[in-house]
Formats: structure tokens, sequence, C-alpha cells
């Protein structure tokens, strides 16, 4: 018998993977290498459906004689092992992002006489098509929740962006690039108290109260998919932020962050900390410990920000914080720093690394914003919140509109920055197919 290889994700069956099975058993004994979570996550979005669960369907499908794992989007280990006659893919794959994927086949397959067999591929369906019409019908609380432990547990760097109302939430939600081969996009939202409160023409200093952030981020959650992490500054008096826990976690929020602070409200950012003073580690352990107590699900993250590098009480009262607040049950820890080097925050993920028990690390680059994704992921790094960028590259543009027709006193000159008329009518279709 002729040994015949598949490579499949398989999130969503349709009938286009049993054509390709069909394929494969007029060759030979079927083997189907079933890309695991993480190979999925690696090129384009996290599965649906779990590799166990997919595993058990695929085992199930007539002509299917084994399942095995294929750890990455590249063929060739489980190919070497296996040393098929034949490699069953559909066509589509000749052009476009899968053709480097593809020409390795070819070559590890000559290496012993194997043969690469591509039937026309089934038009007019794909596992990609129908998660994005899934994803058009929306989601539920229960269900985006979940994401966010997911992404974690799948990427090894989770990739977040700033949102301030629907259509910045509309931006991380459909915004992707193809780079060689890998499509890249947001994995989640940050509702941060800065852009949230700038945008609605206040400052950071909790001038704007729960009430009106959760209408902010009940806009985005009816447009959007994507797990939600929301900056809840300190939290307030205890007894409140055990209703904020609730209130956001009934929504489908999937992590708050809060801080170590008391007092005024103000951005950590401003040069100036006089007036910014820090929670001590007994009352905000306490505080993460009650909030912890007042979650339902399991899937609610608690993060808590550290501000000691914020407010120059160095390293080590830092690493300090960091254990005490893992103790109280913090499911992660945000580190943040305004210096312009991203030296501190570096020292302080070394010397997190050799905790023995750690919870996922967050970081926000805006000042030392020339540190690339892959370097965070050296340093053990597991969430990058972007968090202001959607709002700093609005405003800019905007000024300079009004300035122009000032100036000009017509708006003719500005169409030249604007979008055309037509784009923005059909910006947001009226109609579900977009
Ligand atoms: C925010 O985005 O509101 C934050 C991060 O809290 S920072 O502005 O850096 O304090
Ligand atoms: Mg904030």
């Amino acid at each position: 018998m002729k040994k015949v290889y598949i490579g499949l994700c398989a999130d969503l069956v349709h009938h286009g993977h049993i054509n390709i099975i069909n394929e494969g058993r007029k060759l030979g004994d079927v083997t189907v290498g079933l890309l695991t979570d993480k190979a999925i996550a690696s090129y384009k979005r996290v599965p649906l459906i779990p590799f166990e669960e997919r595993k058990n369907i695929i085992e199930n499908i007539k002509g299917v004689s084994q399942v095995i794992p294929q750890e990455t989007l590249d063929y060739v280990p489980n190919l070497i092992m296996l040393k098929p006659d034949y490699v069953v893919h559909g066509d589509d794959w000749r052009t476009g992002v899968q053709r480097h994927t593809r020409s390795r086949v070819i070559d590890v397959l000559n290496e012993w006489g194997g043969q690469l067999v591509e039937p026309q591929y089934t038009k007019g369906i794909s596992s990609t098509k129908m998660i994005a019409d899934q994803m058009q019908i929306g989601t539920t609380p229960d269900l985006r929740r979940k994401k966010l432990r997911r992404l974690l547990q799948l990427k090894p760097l989770v990739r977040v962006l700033e949102v301030h109302n629907g259509l910045t939430g509309r931006i991380v939600e459909k915004v992707n690039i193809q780079d060689n081969g890998i499509s890249r996009e947001f994995d989640s939202m940050w509702i941060s108290s800065l852009t949230d409160s700038v945008a609605k023409g206040k400052p950071d200093t909790g001038a704007v109260d729960m009430s009106s952030r959760l209408q902010t981020i009940e806009h985005i959650l009816d447009v959007t998919t994507k797990p939600m992490i929301v900056d809840v500054d300190n939290g307030g008096f205890v007894e409140h932020f055990i209703y904020t826990v609730k209130t956001l976690e009934r929504h489908g929020v999937s992590a708050i962050i809060v801080e170590d602070k008391v007092g005024a409200k103000r951005n950590s950012l401003f040069e100036n900390t006089a007036g910014q003073t820090q929670d001590s580690i007994e009352e905000f352990s306490n505080k993460i410990s009650i909030g912890k107590k007042a979650q339902v699900t399991d899937d609610f993250l608690i993060i808590a920000r550290i501000e000691s590098l914020i407010l120059n009480k160095g390293l080590e009262d830092a690493l300090k914080r960091a254990e005490s607040y893992i103790k109280a049950g913090a499911d992660g820890i945000m580190i943040h720093s305004k210096q312009k080097s991203p030296d501190e925050i570096l020292a302080f993920c070394s010397q997190y690394k050799k905790f023995n028990y750690k919870v996922p690390l967050v970081v926000v680059p805006s000042t030392y914003s020339e540190i690339t994704e892959n370097e965070l992921i050296d340093a053990g790094v597991n969430i990058v919140i972007y968090a202001n960028h959607m709002l700093r590259s609005a405003y800019p543009s905007m000024i300079r509109t009004a300035e122009s027709i000032l100036k000009n006193q017509r708006c003719h000159e500005v169409g030249e920055y604007c979008m055309p008329i037509k784009d923005i009518l059909t910006l947001i279709p009226c109609d579900k197919n977009d």
C-alpha cells in the first residue's frame, strides 16, 4: 500500500476536505497531518475548534487511516518522518502565501521520489470564509471573554491595540497584513483611560466615570468580536472595585488592568510625578484578592499593574510587588516604564524569568517604542499593548484639516487628506457581506 500524506487545518470541515481525502484514498493509505492550534495561530488565527476535537472529527472520516499532529506550517518535518509516496493538496496553493510551503514539499519529496498530487481546488468554499461569515454574525459575552486566555496559550506574544470608539474597534477587528505567507493582525483591544478620556475632550484624571467608560465599551463590543482588556485605573475603593469586576466580566470583557496607585488620578507618562502615590503592597494585594473573589467565571483575568519604575522606586520594589500580587491571585503582571530606553523593563523581565511561579507579563512600550515584538518575546513578555496610537494618529490629521479650511476659507484643499465621500458612505456596509 502506498503512503499518502494530507496536511489539514480542518477548523470547519466542508466538502472541499472530503474531496481531497477521497483523492488521497485512490492513491493509498491516508495519513492526515493535522495542524496544531499553535501552528495555525502562528500564521493566521486561533482556530475555533481545539486540536483534540478536530482530531476526533478527522479520525472518523471514511478513508483516513491515521491523524498525526503537524506542529508547524512547514510540512517538511512530518514528511521526513513519514516518507510518503504522495502528498495531496488542492491546487490553490500554487499562488499566494502558501507557494513557499508548496515548493519545500516538492523539494523534500524529490529526495525519495515522492510526488505532489494537486486536485482542482473546490471553488467557493473555505474554512477561512466560513469563519469570517460566522464572525459577521457576532459573538456572545461568554465566547468573547474566553478568547484572551486561549490566545495566551497559543501565541508567543498577544498583540493589543488601543480603541476608543466603534470605528477604532472595527479597525482592530479588520486590519490585517500579509507578510511572507504570514497573516498578521491584532489579537485584542485595549480601552485606555487616557484615550477614552481625551476622545471625550476630558483629561485622564478620572473625570470620565465608569458609567461613561461603560458606554464606550458597549459601543465597541457591539461591532467587534475580539477580546477586550480594560484599563480601570486604580479600581477605586475596594467596595466599588467589586462591582467594576462583576460588571465588566458580565459584559464579556476578558481582562482588566488595575494599577497600584492611590489618590488623585494622574497619567503615568506625565513628567512630573509629584502627587502620584503608590498604594502599600498589603492594601493593593488585598484589592487584588477581593477582586478575584468577586468574579464569577474562571475566564476573567485581573492583571496587576506595577508603578514602581514610573515612581522611581526601583527594580527591587517592583519585583517584591510582583511576587506579592501574584500570591494574592493576580492573573498577570503589567510592568510600566516611561523611559526612552527599554533597559529598566528588560532588567525587570530578566529577574521575572527567575520566578518559580509566573503569570503572563504585560508591557506598554509607548516611550521605549523602538523595541520590537521579537525582542519582547525573547525577554519573556506575553502581552504587548500599543496603548494610544489610534487617537494620537487621528488627532493631528483632524487639526490639519480644520486649519486648512480656516486658511483657505473653503474645503477644497482638504480633499487630498480626506477619503472620498463615496468611500466613507460605504466604509461601514449596511448589508452583512462586507
Ligand atoms: C492608558 O493608556 O490609559 C494607560 C497607559 O494607562 S499610560 O497612558 O501609559 O499610563
Ligand atoms: Mg490609563
